[in-house]
């Protein structure tokens, strides 16, 4: 077969986790619990909704496509994630009753950064975060929705951890030295991530993952992961090779658009029904238990 050069960190992302294949353990095996435990509080599973923003309302529907993630992670008790937005945007999110983790952006602005995250702790946010990956264009600093981004500095995001009492997570490491940062500076979680893509060749979340699991063994620190994930499947794998918890991405979004809230819902219980059915098959009976020994490559 001719060999085709490919740049497009999704794509080799999407090679990388096919290559990864899993043997079946039927035999004194049961069926599984998916329900995880993530930053101290019990969860449907570790199935977790990706930090979208910008997106607006679906057929005429009343909520827009925010809210309606939102609703159906109340609905099925999952833990939700939103990205950039305005406070009052928020507000809506909030109204929702989703536990929801609110990620900002390096804005320029350290004011913003600020504002977002004060009104996001009195709004009774879960958590709170950063998307580190978001912080250079290719002519400098990026600028999103004309917003000129900034660079973070250990001290800075040090400074952010220690704003805030709620667990705060920082979104797209994507190597073992920032995820030491983040050890170092109390971070709660990371979510180990190329934001679909940004990072010609960027480096597979699930092929970093053992690395950045083993430098933070025993720190508390809990390992999030997205990028390519669309099926139970994928989560196991990410599970298997050190994540905590798993965020589908653009995966969800035919699901948002067509049906709404119960098209998420459905489409969370799927991906929950297809890991609880391949951590059965796989003789794990609980996502705390899930490690690589049914792996394979090829
Ligand atoms: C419409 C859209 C908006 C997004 N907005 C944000 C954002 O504001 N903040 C953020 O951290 N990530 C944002 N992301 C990235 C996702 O959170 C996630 O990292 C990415 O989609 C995962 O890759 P995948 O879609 O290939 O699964 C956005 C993605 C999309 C498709």
């Amino acid at each position: 077969m001719a060999y085709t050069r490919v740049s497009d960190a999704n794509e080799i992302t999407a090679r990388y986790m096919d290559s990864i294949l899993i043997e079946e353990r039927l035999i004194d095996s049961v069926k599984a619990d998916v329900s995880t435990t993530i930053l101290g509080e019990t969860f449907l599973s570790p199935v977790l909704t990706p930090a979208f923003s910008h997106l607006g309302c679906y057929d005429g529907r009343e909520h827009n496509g925010l809210e309606e993630y939102s609703m159906a992670t109340r609905e099925c008790n999952t833990l939700n994630f939103v990205g950039m937005m305005e406070n009052d945007m928020f507000q809506k999110i909030i109204n929702t009753g989703a536990k929801t983790v609110r990620i900002v952006k390096p804005y320029a602005d350290n004011g913003k950064v600020r504002d977002q995250f004060q009104f996001a702790e009195a709004a009774g946010a879960f958590g709170i975060g950063m998307d580190i990956d978001h912080i250079f264009g290719m002519t400098g600093y990026d600028i999103v929705v004309g917003e000129t981004m900034a660079a973070q500095t250990t001290d800075m995001l040090r400074s952010s951890v220690e704003s805030t009492k709620l667990p705060f997570v920082v979104k797209g490491v994507l190597s073992v030295a920032d995820a030491v940062k983040c050890k170092e500076i109390g971070v709660k979680a990371i979510i180990v991530s190329h934001h679909h893509g940004r990072l010609p060749y960027a480096v597979p979340p699930m092929m970093v993952l053992p690395e950045i699991k083993e430098a933070l063994a025993g720190s508390g620190v809990e390992i999030f992961l997205d990028c390519g994930i669309s099926t139970g499947a994928d989560v196991y794998k990410a599970l298997a090779l050190g994540a905590d918890a798993v965020a589908v991405g653009r995966s969800m979004l035919p699901h948002l658009e067509k049906g709404g809230t119960q098209g998420v819902v459905k489409f969370l219980n799927n991906v929950a029904d297809e890991l609880r059915y391949i951590m059965s098959s796989t003789g794990f009976s609980k996502v705390s238990e899930i490690d690589d020994s049914a792996l394979y490559q090829y």
